[in-house]
């Protein structure tokens, strides 16, 4: 069931209805209501209310990808991350907010993409983990191929590496590979270039990686198929496993399985390493938001008792040890950094704050090498998601660009679009889009600039 509409100027006009069930209100899963719940209907906004400026070098679209679960979900057994793929973006061009648009990530296969959107070889990509395939989007969002293997399922989490173009991927698919994942690289023009398999000892959920000069970093972690929880229906069927090792690998780029380093870290689960790179000893720094636990006290999602923190791990190879430390301990998800430094030494990274309500309350800005943080802090009601940073064309250091992220407002019931000076976060965004809709809680997105674009209309 879905509904489009074409809203300009304030005008809601329903261009194409349908009769609206929604999700079930009568659920106590915390991941269909607030502004966990789906929008209703896919809109088209042209005429875009907008504080402060906008600056004018933006030129591309701001698009995030997350669950909108309005096709009857099961109820309290609903997990967060299988709802249907929702792609919501902003098109800024010279100083404007040219256009919103909402649309469901389309698919045969069911469970559409609904964690990320990159740009990547020219096109705009819809992409997941667990098997699934990434969907192609037009400029407008409209999906239009879904049918982009790049050697089978992919990831939410490809790892561009900024001297290549390439992205590097871990892909597992708990479906149809249960005794091993693959390490893909898909070059700058979109085309498979190499696929090797890694055999674990248990079918992980493996999230994410990460790059460095040398390697690419496996995390073998125990969140594992439960056929427990596959055999009594589960959507997600992954959980807590006290039993697997928790394990970071080292495999040298150019390498095979056989070639892994792989060094045993305290029991965790981390989604998002903010980045990783080599120090001028060789080892492997890496720092990561990580949970103690994860789907043990909540298996519908990933806030359970366990609030995510900001560590630093550094890798020795030599040794095979991993030392941990907290770099922040207050609750944070979603780090971003600089893109060009993916897999290099930095000194910047981005988080948004968690409370233990479930809401997204501040934006943090790290400076691992001094060890200290600022932020902005939302109003009451306010709530932010993903800091997107975009460097300025003109850069001068490292931090000089902007943030981005949607910004609900539980007041309005609606979200804005905020754009901040990466160097002066605590003033607050520089600019503000004011959607006429909300954009639910969700996951990751990416600024596209323009000079990918195909086809582009306003
Ligand atoms: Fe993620």
């Amino acid at each position: 069931m879905r509904r489009r509409e074409f809203i300009h100027a304030g005008m809601t006009l329903p261009i194409a209805g349908l009769g609206l069930t929604g999700c079930s209100s009568n659920t106590s899963n915390r991941y269909l209501e607030g502004n966990f719940a789906p929008v209703l209907a896919e809109s088209t906004v042209i005429s875009l209310d907008t504080t402060g400026v906008i600056p004018d070098e933006l030129a591309g679209r701001f698009v995030r990808n997350g669950p909108n679960p309005d096709d009857n979900p099961s109820g309290s057994r609903y997990h967060w991350f299988v709802g249907r793929g929702m792609v919501h973006g902003v098109r800024l061009d010279a100083g404007r907010a040219m256009w919103y648009r909402n649309r469901y990530v389309a698919s045969p296969s069911g469970q559409t993409p609904n964690t990320s959107v990159i740009g990547h070889a020219g096109k705009t990509l819809a992409i997941v983990e667990s098997g699934g395939l990434p969907v192609e989007l037009d400029y407008e969002l409209t999906s239009v191929n879904d049918d982009m293997k790049m050697g089978g399922g992919f990831t939410a989490h490809p790892q561009l590496d900024p001297d290549t173009g390439e992205l590097h991927a871990i892909c597992y698919d708990w479906a149809a590979l249960r005794d091993h994942v693959r390490y893909v690289v898909i070059d700058d023009a979109g085309v498979l270039k190499s696929e090797t398999k890694i055999a674990l000892p248990g079918m992980t959920m493996i999230h994410n990686m990460s790059i460095t000069q040398h390697y690419a970093v496996i995390y073998d972690l125990p969140v594992t198929l439960s056929f427990l929880a596959l055999g009594t229906g589960s959507s997600f069927p992954f959980r807590w496993n006290d039993e697997y090792e928790a394990r970071i690998g080292l495999l040298p780029r150019l390498g095979e399985d056989r070639d892994i380093i792989w060094s045993s870290v305290k029991p965790n689960y981390a989604y998002h390493p903010m980045n990783a790179y080599e120090d001028s000893e060789g080892r492997v720094v890496i720092d990561v938001v990580r949970y103690d636990k994860m789907f043990e006290s909540d298996t519908n999602g990933p806030f359970g008792a366990s609030l995510p923190r900001l560590d630093r791990w550094t890798i020795n190879p030599v040794s095979r040890t991993v030392s941990e430390e907290i770099v922040d301990e207050r609750p944070q998800e979603f780090p971003r950094c600089h893109p060009d430094l993916n897999g290099k030494p930095h000194r910047f990274g981005y988080a948004v704050a968690v409370d233990a309500k479930y809401g997204f309350p501040a934006i943090y800005k790290h400076d691992v090498t001094k060890g200290v943080a600022t932020q902005f802090s939302f109003n009451s009601g306010q709530h932010g998601a993903e800091p997107v940073f975009i460097p300025r064309a003109s850069a001068r250091s490292e931090d000089d660009g902007y943030l981005m992220t949607y910004v609900y407002d539980t007041n309005r019931d609606a979200s804005d679009l905020a754009i901040f000076d990466a160097q002066d976060l605590e003033r607050g965004p520089v600019a503000s889009v004011h959607l006429p809709v909300r954009v639910p809680y969700g996951f990751h997105g990416n600024w596209i600039p323009d000079q990918s674009k195909s086809g582009a209309t306003t």
